[in-house]
């Protein structure tokens, strides 16, 4: 019988058998790893990527994660990284050397393009930024001596939906792969494996963990990525730590819940912003009329709580900063996908250099927590009224 995503969340990494019957995997705490025989230590040798041998390459506890986050985005296996930032970096290593090129969404994530545009021009790897709406037209970017395609969809800050079956077809055409930033779906929207993605990257760190409190990354692969991927973690030293990998599984328990949650109060709340006078136009793809809702439709099976809001011409830097300042319950600060509502503002078009940004408004990035929604709702009123008060 082939369980749902929900039901296979509820099991997935879990072996009570082999742990007196407790449900939950335990937190394994280990460098050293003891073999009884000489005879042991080479056997465990000739098979370290199948076993427990050293703790840096992993631990029953690190497995058990692992597991579950393959088994939730569709994939052969997983690597997991001490940060989503780690994943994203260690996943190009693994398949760049001097002298090849990437293209690089124009809607990266900052860092990401930070590590393109310092660390890999410094190892003499080439990066072209292209429009995140560049669909099949992005076989005429790539070069002989291009490895990776980088797609993140939706876009940080602006909310682009990709066509990434037509990419992962130009790409793979080319005899490139694609790497996929996949954090927004969690991998619980979006199936990466059923559009042609090579490896699908997230910051387990924000829907994954859900809760704010630990730094986590992961690497799906196909059975051709997986050895390259995991070898260069290794090679990297990266290891995620066993109580972070314990709160990672602890909340894909309750992911699909959490998310459901997520989307059906930030579709309120991106709708009434729509209505607003001093909205210009909310950057929602699960929203009708969005510019890329009928990809996001076609993809996708549902929307996290993420999105941004372009406001119209004219408040002061005081009077925005009025605005964030007051808010009793959005927060300020970077890292969603846990469980309270954020908001911080944006400038994506410092950032573009592939493709312009036509909106000259401030705009505004909304994480919609699990708080009530009308709640959030009043908090916002009080927010436009301060805007509109202060000079
Ligand atoms: C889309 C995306 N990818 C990767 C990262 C990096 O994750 P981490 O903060 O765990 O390094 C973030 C963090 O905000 C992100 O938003």
């Amino acid at each position: 019988m082939t369980h749902k995503t929900d039901t296979r969340l509820s099991h997935a990494g879990n072996k009570p058998e082999a742990n007196f019957g407790i449900v939950n995997p335990p937190v394994y705490h280990a460098s050293t790893i003891l073999f009884p025989t000489v005879a042991a230590m080479e056997e465990g040798s000739k098979n370290k990527l199948d076993s427990v041998y050293y703790g840096r390459f992993g631990t029953p506890t690190t497995h058990a994660f692992e597991e579950a986050v393959a088994e939730l985005e569709g994939g052969y296996r997983c690597v997991s990284y001490p940060s989503g930032l780690a994943a994203v970096t260690g996943v190009l290593l693994a398949f760049l050397k001097a002298g090849d090129h990437i293209l690089m969404v124009d809607s990266v994530y900052f860092p990401t393009r930070k590590f393109c545009d310092g660390f890999l021009k410094r190892f003499g790897v080439k990066t072209t930024y292209y429009d995140p709406m560049v669909g099949a037209g992005i076989a005429e970017l790539i070069r002989p001596e291009t490895k990776i395609v980088f797609v993140e969809s939706p876009g940080s800050l602006t909310f682009e939906v990709q066509d990434i079956p037509a990419i992962t077809e130009a790409a793979h055409d080319k005899g490139c792969i694609v790497v996929m930033d996949n954090t927004w779906s969690a991998g619980y929207f979006f199936k990466p494996f059923e559009h042609g993605v090579d490896v699908s990257v997230q910051a387990a760190t924000k829907f994954l963990v859900g809760h704010s409190d630990a730094m986590l990354g992961t690497a799906v692969c196909t059975k051709e990525t997986f050895e390259p991927v995991k070898w260069t973690a290794l090679d990297l030293g990266y290891c995620a730590g066993p109580d972070d990998c314990y709160l990672g599984l602890r909340g894909m328990r309750t992911l699909g819940t959490r998310l459901r949650r997520h989307q059906k109060s930030g579709m309120r709340l991106a709708e009434w912003l729509a209505g607003r006078p001093e909205v210009a136009r909310v950057m929602h793809p699960a929203m009708p009329g969005a510019a890329t809702h009928d990809l996001w439709k076609r993809d996708f099976t549902g929307a996290c709580g993420l999105f941004g809001v372009v406001l119209k011409e004219g408040p002061s830097k005081k009077a925005l900063a009025a605005m964030l300042d007051g808010f009793e319950i959005f927060g300020m600060g970077f890292s969603w996908g846990g469980y309270e509502s954020l908001m911080i503002p944006t400038d994506p078009g410092h950032i573009r250099t592939a493709s312009s940004w036509p909106d000259k408004g401030p705009c505004l990035r909304i994480h919609t927590g699990l708080e009530d929604v009308d709640d959030l709702i009043d908090d916002l009123k009080g927010g436009f009224e301060r805007l509109n008060s202060s000079d």
